[in-house]
C-alpha cells in the first residue's frame, strides 16, 4: 500500500529525512514517534505528495503521490485539528459531511449515498446522538472525534493522523484508540498515527517507528528499546509542556 525506497527529503536546504525505507501493508496500524523536529510531519507530507523526496522514491497505492489525485482514498487529520474555530456555527453532521466532498463517489445517487456514509461515520466515532449539536459546544475529545469522523466520511483506505490525541483526556483518548484499532481490524483501513503519547502507541499500534532524521527503530511496540534513554523523550516531554502552555493562554 505504501513504500518508500532510500528516500531523502530536504526542506529549505536542510536534510530532514535520510534514507527512509518503509513498507506498510493494508490493515496495519503504525505509530510514529520521535523528538520535535525529527521529521514526523515531514514524512506525512511527503506521503501525501505535498513535499517531494530529493532522492529515492515514495509510492502510495502504487503511484507517486505527487502525480496522482487520490480522490478521497487518503484521509488526513492535521496536527491540532481539533482547534477548529468554535465560532464557526456548524453542526457535527455538517462538519462530517464536509468529508464527503473529497470522496470518490462523485456522480450518480450521490446524495443518498453520502447520507449513508455520513451517518456511518458519525456512528463509528460515537457522535450519532450529537449530530445536531453545534461543534462549538462539543468537548475537546468530542471535537477530535468529529474531525476523525470527517476523515472517515471520505471513505479513505489510508488514514494519516498527525497528533490526533493532543488535548484529549484519558477517557476520550481510550475511546479514540479503540475506534482506530477497530478501523484497522474490522474495516481493514491502514493507519499512520504520529503521537508523542507513548502509552497510547504501546497499547494500540501494531508497529512503531521511531523517527529522528533516520528510522531508528521499526518494530513491534513490545520491543521498543527503552526510549527514556534516548534524547527523543526530552522532545516528547517538551511537547506536552508546550501544549499545556497553549491551553492555559
Ligand atoms: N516549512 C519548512 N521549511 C523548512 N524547514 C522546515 C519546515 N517545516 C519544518 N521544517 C524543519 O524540518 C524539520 C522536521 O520538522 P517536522 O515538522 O517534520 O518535525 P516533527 O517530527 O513533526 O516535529 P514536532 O514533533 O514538533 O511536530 C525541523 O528541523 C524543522 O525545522
Ligand atoms: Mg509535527
Amino acid at each position: 500500500m505504501l513504500n518508500t525506497t532510500d528516500m531523502f527529503v530536504i526542506r529549505s536546504g536542510k536534510l530532514v529525512l535520510e534514507n527512509i525505507n518503509l513498507r506498510i501493508n493494508q490493515g496495519e496500524f503504525v505509530g510514529i514517534v520521535g523528538p520535535n523536529g525529527g521529521g514526523k510531519s515531514t514524512l506525512l507530507l511527503t506521503i501525501l505528495g505535498i513535499l517531494e523526496p530529493s532522492k529515492g522514491s515514495v509510492d502510495v497505492f502504487g503511484h507517486n503521490p505527487k502525480l496522482v489525485n487520490f480522490n478521497g482514498n487518503v484521509g488526513w487529520v492535521s496536527q491540532d485539528a481539533a482547534s477548529i474555530p468554535t465560532k464557526m456555527r456548524m453542526t457535527v453532521r455538517e462538519l462530517i459531511t464536509l468529508g464527503t466532498l473529497s470522496s470518490s463517489n462523485l456522480f450518480s445517487f450521490r446524495r443518498k449515498k453520502n447520507n449513508e456514509v455520513v451517518e456511518n461515520a458519525m456512528r463509528l466515532v460515537g457522535l450519532s446522538d450529537l449530530a445536531g449539536m453545534d461543534i462549538g459546544r462539543l468537548s475537546g475529545g468530542q471535537r477530535q472525534r468529529a474531525v476523525i469522523g470527517r476523515a472517515l466520511a471520505s471513505n479513505a483506505e489510508l488514514l494519516i493522523f498527525d497528533e490526533p490525541l493532543v488535548n484529549v483526556d484519558r477517557e476520550a483518548r481510550n475511546g479514540i484508540l479503540k475506534l482506530l484499532d477497530d478501523l484497522c481490524h474490522n474495516q481493514n483501513k491502514t493507519l499512520l498515527m504520529v503521537s508523542h503519547d507513548l502509552t497510547a502507541i504501546r497499547q494500540s499500534a501494531h508497529r512503531v517507528i521511531y523517527l529522528d532524521g533516520k528510522i531508528q527503530f521499526d518494530g513491534s511496540p513490545s520491543e521498543i528499546p527503552d526510549l527514556s534513554g534516548l534524547a527523543g523523550l526530552v522532545g516528547i516531554q517538551h511537547v506536552h509542556a508546550h501544549g499545556k502552555r497553549e491551553d492555559e493562554q
